[in-house]
């Protein structure tokens, strides 16, 4: 393995440019600072089991997700998918990432257009697009985690779309995720409007009763994780389990027989314990002991079905100059 470079030395794309961290200046006038208005995007790179190369999970998908997230907020995001699956490639070879890890790309307002007066808008804002590569590991727990309940509810889509990755709206989120550790849990389950989950404060929930497998759907205010569809896929495929998408009560949470989380962050990591409730025997279960296997050879490119999600960088490319 290669020495990463220190933090403020780590090759950043910002505004069209490949350029050392500690070089990108931001003004203190930056609109989405001010105001939560940009969009960001999760995505994982992760060492191929072949070794030799990196792989990108679901690459397209994020940067689709993403463009859609910048017509939510008119944001002028101005390349393709592709162009953006290509700028990743770059990062990950300049920073020499030959270990797992984590692409952040963050679409923001930046200043105000000539003539545009001050004040919280979407239009005459110039955008924009930062994306920075570091190093990750796996960081979950495999013998799973503790949740509670929070009393913050999720906001929902009809205030601030939940299915864009908007940045402001993650203050939502970091009030749910400080009121759970400070109580000594790990993470934060967040219920809707109506009182029905939502989602964990940055991953999707799946709960498991009697062999049938359930999520809350996209009416359940939660943002539509690419974890989730892999992971509904990845279900689908194994024969004897069926998932469904519906409204899920809290209630039945605390009867679950096995409840887990999916994300790109967290991957996807049991739930063995909710508001001091043990979840099944309180030890991961069957079907998340095996979604959660399937998945971790899925993105190192070892499962032939999965194929499709792995974009290779080859870590010996050559890189345009600096
Ligand atoms: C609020 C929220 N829900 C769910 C997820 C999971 O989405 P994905 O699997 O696409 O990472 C994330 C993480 O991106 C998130 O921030």
């Amino acid at each position: 393995m290669s020495p990463a470079p220190a933090p403020h030395d780590r090759w950043v794309f910002h505004q069209g440019e490949f350029v050392r961290a500690k070089d990108v200046g931001l003004g203190p006038g930056t609109q989405g600072l001010h105001y939560g208005t940009g969009v960001f995007e999760g995505i994982r790179s992760y060492t191929a089991a072949e070794g030799g190369e990196s792989l990108v999970f679901k690459a397209r998908e994020h940067y689709e997700r993403l463009h859609a997230s910048c017509r939510l907020l008119r944001l002028d995001l101005p390349y393709s998918t592709g162009e953006l699956v290509d700028v990743t490639r770059e990062l990950i070879v300049r920073n020499q990432l030959d270990r797992d890890a984590y692409i952040r790309p963050v679409v923001y307002k930046l200043a105000l257009e000539p003539g545009t007066p001050f004040g919280v808008r979407l239009s005459g804002v110039s955008t924009a697009v930062t994306i920075l590569a570091l190093p990750m590991g796996d960081y979950s727990k495999p013998e799973g985690i503790r949740c509670g309940v929070s009393s913050w509810r999720r906001v929902p889509d009809a205030s601030l779309p939940a299915r864009a990755k908007i940045t402001g709206a993650y203050a939502n989120n970091a009030l749910a995720v400080d009121e759970a550790t400070a109580a000594g849990y790990d993470d934060a389950i967040m219920l809707n409007q109506r009182g029905a989950v939502a989602e964990a404060s940055t991953a999707n929930v799946f709960v498991v009763r009697s062999g049938h497998v359930a999520t809350p759907g996209p009416d359940s205010d939660i943002l539509l994780g690419l974890t989730r569809a892999a992971v509904m896929r990845i279900l689908a495929d194994e024969a004897d389990i069926t998932v469904g998408e519906r409204t899920i009560p809290r209630s039945e949470l605390y009867t679950a027989d096995e409840v887990f989380l999916t994300g790109t962050g967290c991957q996807i990591v049991p739930v063995v314990e909710i508001d001091g409730r043990r979840i099944g025997d309180g030890t991961p279960g069957p079907i998340t002991t095996r979604v959660r296997e399937v998945y971790r050879q899925a993105v190192r490119g070892a499962d032939p079905r999965y194929r499709h999600w792995n974009t290779p960088v080859g870590l010996k490319s050559q890189v345009t100059a600096a």
